[in-house]
C-alpha cells in the first residue's frame, strides 16, 4: 500500500484574533521594502498637488467595459502628468505611444500603469475561472494566470484585473463565471494560486503582472442575484465566508484590490472605511493600492450619499486610491485639498500606494514594451489550454446502458456519432465571457475535433440557435462577425425546421452527442443576471426531441453557470459539464468523451433542481426543523409538513457541491484521527496542525483515475451556530486500477476556528463531526473533541 501524506497549507498566516495596527505585518515584502519606500517619498516630495492627483486618475481609452465617462483628450492629460493609469489600451504600439508622452513630456517622468481585464488568459484563452475552480487544482489556476501575465506583458499590460474571488452562491448572478464558486475554503485556495501565478512572488520580473483582487467586498451576494444590487449580511457571515478569499489573496501578496459596486449593510463598498481601511489595511496589513470599479466613485451619487465632490472625498477618505473611469478624482480632489476639505496627507498616502506598485513593477526602469511578433497560438500554449480544460470537466451523470457498461467513455469503434447543438461548432462561445482579447479564430470546436477523430462517421446538425426569434438571428450574426445590414436581412431561426432536421440526423447514428449551453458572450459575465436557469431558446425542445428518438444521448453542457438540468438529469443517460473551455474546447471535450482522458472535475457550486432554491449552497446554517434528506437532519420525529422545506421541490441540490464522477470507481475506508481530544488552550496557542485525519482511498475500477478527496467538518456546539458542513481540506490523487493511497489532512486552529459573536476568530470546547469523501455528501465519518 502506498502512503501519501498531504500537507494542506494553512488558510492564513496572521494572528488569530483581529490584528490591530500595532501588530500589523506586511504581506507583500516588496511593497513594504524600505528602499522602495524611500524612492517613493523622494519622488513624492517633488510633486505638485495636480501631479499627485493625476496619479489617482485612471481612464479607459480603448474600448469600454462599462458606461463611459466624458470623452477626454488623453494625450493632453498624459503630457500634463495627470494620467496615472489607463485601462483597455492594448498592444506595444498603443501603450508605448502614451508611455512616451508620460516619460518624455512630463516634468517627473512617472510611467503610466496600464491595466486590463485579463481574466482567464490574455490571447491564449483558457477555461473560465469557475471552470478552473472545478479542477480543484491550484496548479491549474497558476498556469492560467502565468500565461495571462506573460501575454499581457507582451502587450504592454503590467496590471491585471484578476482574480475575482467573490463568493458566488446564486447562479442567477451572471458573474458567477468569474468566481471560484460557493465555498470559502476552495475559493481561498484558488485565490492564492491565481495571485502566485500572476505575480510569481516578484513583481519585478519582466513576465509578472500585478493583480487586482476584486470586487471588495461581498459583491457576489447581490440581493436576488441581480448584478450591481445591494448586499446585506451579518458581519459574522461576512468575515467567516465572504472575506476569506480576499484575505487569502492579500496574504499571498496581492498588489492591488478593486472595490466593488455594491453597498454593504447600507454603506457603499467604494466609500466604506470599515472595509477599505479597518479590515484591508489595519487588520490585513495591505500595502498596495485600491482602485475603484468602473465609474463606481461617480456612481456613489446614485447611492445618494452626496454630490460629485462629496462622493469623491468620501471615497478617497475611505481608502479608494484610484478612480477608474469616473472622471471625478481628476476634477474635484485638488480643489478640495486647496479648500482644506481633504488633508493633503490623505492624497499623499494614496499616491504613495500607487507609486509603490509602479516602482515594484520596475516601470521606472522599463516603461516601454518591446514590440514582438504577432500572437500565435503555439502548440505549447494550446497544450496547456487543453490540459487545464480536461481537468475542469465534471461528469455529472453516466448511466450503465442495457446489457453494457456505462455510456461514457464512447467506444472508438462506434459506427456513427451524431453531433447536435448550437455549441457544437461555435468558436466564439467557447471563449467564455471576459475574454476581451481572445480571438475566436484560434478556437478548435467540438465539431472539428470529432471530425478529425471520426472522419465520415461523424454526422452533424446545428439543431437550433442559442436564442430564438430575432435575438437568435442577431447572436448568430455576432458569432460569424456579420453585423446586420440592409443587403442581408436577418434570417430568423426556424426552430421547428432545424429541430426536425436534427432528429433525422440523430436517427442515423448509434450515439448522439448534444452540445447545448448558454451564450457566454450574451448571457454570462457582467450585467448578465438571469431570472430563469434553463437552457435558452429552443434547446430544451431540441434535447427532448432527440432523446425521444430512443438513441443513447450524451449531453455536453457548455455554460459557465449552474443551469437547471432537471429534465436532462431524469432522461439523459450521460451528462458532462464542460463550462466555457477556451481555445482547445473541441480536443479537450473529445478526449474526455472517448476516454483518452478520465474526467476528474468536481463542482465548485451546487446545481439546483429549480431556480426558486437559489441561493443554494451546501454550507447552510442549521434550522430547528431540518427536512428529510437535509445534511443536518438528526434522528427525530416530526410532521414533515412543518419542516424547513418547499412544498413543490426537494431542498437538496440536483448535483451537490464537490460532485463529480469518473470512468473508474473509488472506495473510501474508515477515516482515522491521530488525536481525538485536544485542549482548547492548545488549539488557541498555535497555528501548527495538532491532529491528522487519515483515510485510505482505493481505485476499484479498471482504469486510472484522479479523485479529489474532500474533508468536511461540523462544529456541533459553538456559541455562534455553525454551518451543517464546511470544507476544510482537499487533495487530488491519481490511482491506477487496484491502487490504494493513504491521504492525510492536518487539522489545527486554521480549520477549527470560527468567528465569535464579537467577530473574533476563536475555538471553543466542542465536538467536530468529520466526513471524508468524494463530494459534500461524504459519508465516511470520524470525530474530534476540543476539550476544556
Ligand atoms: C467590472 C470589473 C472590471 C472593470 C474594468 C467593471 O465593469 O466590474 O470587474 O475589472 O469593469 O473593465
Amino acid at each position: 500500500m502506498l502512503r501519501l501524506i498531504f500537507t494542506i497549507l494553512p488558510l492564513a498566516a496572521l494572528a488569530c484574533t483581529t490584528a490591530t495596527a500595532q501588530t500589523r505585518t506586511a504581506p507583500n515584502q516588496q511593497l513594504a521594502s524600505k528602499e522602495l519606500n524611500e524612492r517613493v517619498d523622494a519622488l513624492l516630495k517633488k510633486m505638485t498637488l495636480d501631479e499627485k492627483v493625476g496619479q489617482l486618475a485612471q481612464y479607459s481609452a480603448g474600448w469600454a467595459t462599462g458606461p463611459n465617462a466624458t470623452e477626454l483628450r488623453y494625450d493632453e492629460l498624459a503630457a500634463k502628468g495627470q494620467l496615472g493609469s489607463m485601462l483597455n489600451v492594448v498592444g506595444a504600439a498603443t501603450t508605448n505611444h502614451y508611455q512616451h508622452i508620460a516619460m518624455e513630456k512630463t516634468r517627473l517622468h512617472i510611467p503610466i500603469l496600464f491595466g486590463l481585464d485579463v481574466i482567464h488568459g490574455h490571447r491564449t484563452i483558457f477555461p473560465a475561472p469557475l471552470a478552473v475552480a472545478a479542477s480543484w487544482d491550484a496548479a491549474a489556476a497558476e498556469t492560467v494566470a502565468h500565461y495571462g501575465a506573460v501575454e499581457a506583458r507582451a502587450d504592454g499590460i503590467a496590471w491585471v484585473f484578476s482574480p475575482m474571488v467573490d463568493i458566488a452562491r446564486d447562479p442567477r448572478w451572471g458573474r458567477i463565471i468569474e468566481s471560484n464558486g460557493e465555498d470559502a475554503y476552495l475559493s481561498s485556495a484558488m485565490a492564492r494560486a491565481w495571485v502566485k501565478g500572476y505575480q510569481q512572488g516578484d513583481l519585478g520580473k519582466p513576465d509578472s503582472a500585478a493583480v487586482s483582487v476584486k470586487h471588495f467586498a461581498a459583491y457576489g451576494a447581490a440581493i436576488a442575484g441581480r448584478d450591481y444590487n445591494a448586499v446585506d449580511m451579518s458581519e459574522n457571515q461576512l468575515r467567516q465566508v465572504y472575506l476569506e478569499p480576499y484575505r487569502a489573496a492579500v496574504e499571498a501578496g496581492a498588489a492591488t484590490v478593486m472595490s466593488s459596486f455594491n453597498s454593504l449593510n447600507g454603506v457603499p463598498a467604494t466609500a466604506n472605511p470599515f472595509l477599505l481601511t479597518q479590515i484591508l489595511r489595519k487588520e490585513w496589513g495591505f500595502d498596495g493600492f485600491v482602485v475603484s470599479d468602473w465609474g463606481a466613485v461617480a456612481e456613489l451619487k446614485n447611492h445618494s450619499i452626496g454630490d460629485g465632490p462629496t462622493v469623491a472625498r468620501k471615497a478617497l477618505l475611505a481608502g479608494v486610491d484610484m478612480d477608474m473611469e469616473g472622471n471625478l478624482y481628476g476634477t474635484v480632489i485638488a480643489q478640495q485639498v486647496r479648500e482644506g476639505k481633504i488633508p493633503e496627507s490623505t492624497v499623499d498616502e494614496a499616491v504613495r500606494r500607487v507609486l509603490r506598485v509602479k516602482f515594484a513593477l520596475g516601470l521606472f526602469e522599463h516603461p516601454f514594451t518591446t514590440p514582438g511578433p504577432e500572437y500565435a497560438a503555439t502548440p505549447e500554449r494550446r497544450a496547456a489550454a487543453r490540459r487545464v480544460a480536461e481537468e475542469t470537466f465534471v461528469l455529472l451523470k453516466n448511466d450503465a446502458m442495457e446489457g453494457a457498461g456505462t455510456l461514457l467513455p464512447l467506444s472508438a469503434k462506434t459506427k456513427k456519432v451524431a453531433l447536435i447543438g448550437p455549441m457544437a461548432d461555435n468558436q466564439r462561445e467557447m471563449l467564455g465571457a471576459w475574454a476581451v482579447t481572445g480571438d475566436p479564430k484560434y478556437v478548435t470546436t467540438l465539431k472539428s475535433a470529432l471530425a478529425a477523430r471520426l472522419g465520415d462517421r461523424l454526422l452533424y446538425a446545428r439543431g437550433c440557435e442559442l436564442l430564438s426569434g430575432e435575438d437568435g438571428a442577431l447572436l448568430q450574426r455576432e458569432h460569424f462577425n456579420e453585423p446586420p445590414s440592409a443587403e442581408k436581412p436577418l434570417g430568423i431561426p426556424d426552430d421547428a425546421k432545424t429541430i426536425a432536421e436534427a432528429v433525422e440526423t440523430a436517427k442515423q447514428a448509434d450515439v448522439v452527442v448534444m452540445a447545448l449551453g448558454e451564450s457566454s458572450s450574451w448571457m454570462e459575465g457582467e450585467a448578465s443576471s438571469r431570472a430563469t436557469l434553463g437552457f435558452t431558446g429552443a434547446q430544451e425542445q431540441l434535447l427532448e426531441a432527440v432523446v425521444a428518438t430512443g438513441k443513447p444521448v450524451v449531453l455536453v453542457v457548455l455554460a459557465t453557470r449552474p443551469l437547471e438540468l432537471k429534465w436532462a438529469a431524469a432522461h439523459v443517460p450521460a451528462i458532462l459539464e464542460a463550462w466555457s473551455p477556451g481555445i482547445e474546447a473541441g480536443p479537450a471535450v473529445s478526449n474526455v468523451l472517448f476516454g483518452d482522458v478520465n474526467p476528474s472535475g468536481k463542482l465548485p457550486a451546487s446545481f439546483p433542481r429549480a431556480v426558486g432554491q437559489e441561493p443554494l449552497y451546501y454550507a447552510q446554517l442549521p434550522t430547528g426543523r431540518p427536512a428529510k434528506g437535509d445534511l443536518s437532519r438528526m434522528p427525530q420525529v416530526g410532521d414533515e409538513r412543518f419542516m424547513s422545506r418547499y412544498m413543490d421541490e426537494d431542498n437538496a441540490a440536483l448535483f451537490p457541491f464537490g460532485w463529480g464522477l469518473s470512468y473508474t470507481r473509488f472506495s473510501y475506508g474508515q477515516p482515522t484521527i491521530s488525536r481525538t481530544d485536544i485542549p482548547v488552550k492548545e488549539v488557541m496557542a498555535t497555528r501548527a496542525p495538532l491532529t491528522t485525519v487519515g483515510v485510505d482511498v482505493k481505485n476499484t475500477g479498471s482504469v486510472t483515475g484522479t479523485e479529489v478527496v474532500q474533508l468536511y467538518l461540523r462544529n456541533t456546539a459553538a456559541s455562534v451556530e455553525q454551518p451543517v458542513r464546511e470544507l476544510k481540506g482537499f487533495a487530488r490523487i491519481t490511482l491506477t486500477p487496484g491502487e490504494q493511497k493513504h491521504v492525510e489532512f492536518p487539522l489545527g486552529f486554521d480549520e477549527l476556528n470560527f468567528y465569535s459573536a464579537e467577530n473574533k476568530r476563536t475555538v471553543e470546547p466542542t465536538t467536530y463531526k468529520i466526513w471524508v469523501g468524494g463530494s459534500s455528501l461524504a459519508a465516511a465519518e470520524t470525530a474530534l473533541k476540543v476539550v476544556e
